[in-house]
């Protein structure tokens, strides 16, 4: 059986022990909230390529959760979370608890704004950002890895953080990893531990629409009527949509015309009361 990796749960004893992994060469940061699924495991598979030594981070961290979200619910199972990291070759997990990340007293957060106010996830979740923000910052500040890798399933929250690093002069390069999906397209997530095994089939609507709507657009289809079209279908499965948006790939614009690209397709919404988000490239 391989070895579990070191577990640290307090900011003294995460110093230590990075500093001892730098001896040995460059560190990659793999930040999570746990309940840990291929797509996670397929970053840490990055991660080791991108570096000689792998952290990754475990803390499901309060301060992206609204009060009527999730938080409390949120899957958590440290021991499996582990096992499975032992086997990806992991050298050391980061898991404070609340008090550690969050000690009384705390006071200071950071307001992304940019690639965070451009009317997507932000329009739904006003505080998510802010929350995501400030504790990447403080993940990245206290691991000090040079590589930090987050996958494209949270695709404007890969944007934010890009920005946030360099805005902030934090020298880490941000590397992002494609999207893990199950056998029928749906998007890996902790959240589909949510779902039941009809919604699952359900959900995987969200990728066939994505992927459907992104070829048409590339065969120059009308941008619009396409999402118009998109949206319906989607809707007409029982999800109540947030959004299905065309926005330029980096600067998350809204864009009209194929030429205005090149182009990203995401989507959100809620299948009863579990959340899903997803995106494409066209
Ligand atoms: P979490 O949802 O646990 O996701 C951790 C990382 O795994 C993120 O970078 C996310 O984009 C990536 N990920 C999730 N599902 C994926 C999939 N199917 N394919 C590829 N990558 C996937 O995102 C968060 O946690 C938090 O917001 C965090 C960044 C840790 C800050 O609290």
């Amino acid at each position: 059986m391989p070895r579990r990796p070191r577990v640290v749960s307090d900011v003294p004893a995460l110093r230590r022990a990075v500093a001892t992994l730098r001896r040995d060469g460059r560190i990659a940061l793999v930040p999570t909230m746990g309940a840990l699924h291929d797509g996670h495991i397929s970053l840490v598979r990055l991660a080791r390529r991108r570096a000689k030594r792998v952290v990754v981070s475990i803390f499901v961290n309060p301060t992206q959760f609204a009060p009527n979200e999730d938080f409390s619910s949120y899957p958590r199972n440290l021991s499996k979370d582990l096992a499975r990291l032992a086997e990806a070759g992991v050298d050391l997990v980061w898991a404070p608890d609340v008090k550690v990340m969050y000690p009384d007293g705390f006071a200071t957060r950071i307001t992304p704004e940019g690639p965070a106010k451009v009317g997507l996830e932000d329009s739904f979740r006003p505080h998510f950002f802010g929350g995501v923000a400030t504790v990447v910052a403080k993940l990245l500040t206290q691991c000090t890895p040079d590589v930090a890798v987050f996958g494209e399933k949270d695709y404007q929250q890969l944007k934010v953080i890009a920005r946030l690093a360099t805005d902030l002069d934090l020298p880490v390069k941000i590397v992002g990893a494609p999207i893990v999906r199950e056998a029928n397209g749906l998007a890996m997530s902790s959240r589909n531990a949510y779902l039941s095994e009809a919604q699952r089939g359900v959900a995987a609507t969200l990728c066939r629409v994505l992927k459907d709507c992104a070829h048409r657009i590339a065969n120059k289809a009308h941008v619009a009527r396409v999402l118009d079209e998109g949206s319906a279908e989607i809707e007409s499965v029982g999800f109540t949509l947030d959004y299905l948006e065309a926005r330029h790939v980096d600067s998350l614009a809204k864009v009209e015309t194929l030429k205005d690209g090149p182009i990203r397709l995401l989507v959100a919404g809620r299948l009863g009361t579990t959340r899903l988000i997803d995106n494409v490239a066209v």
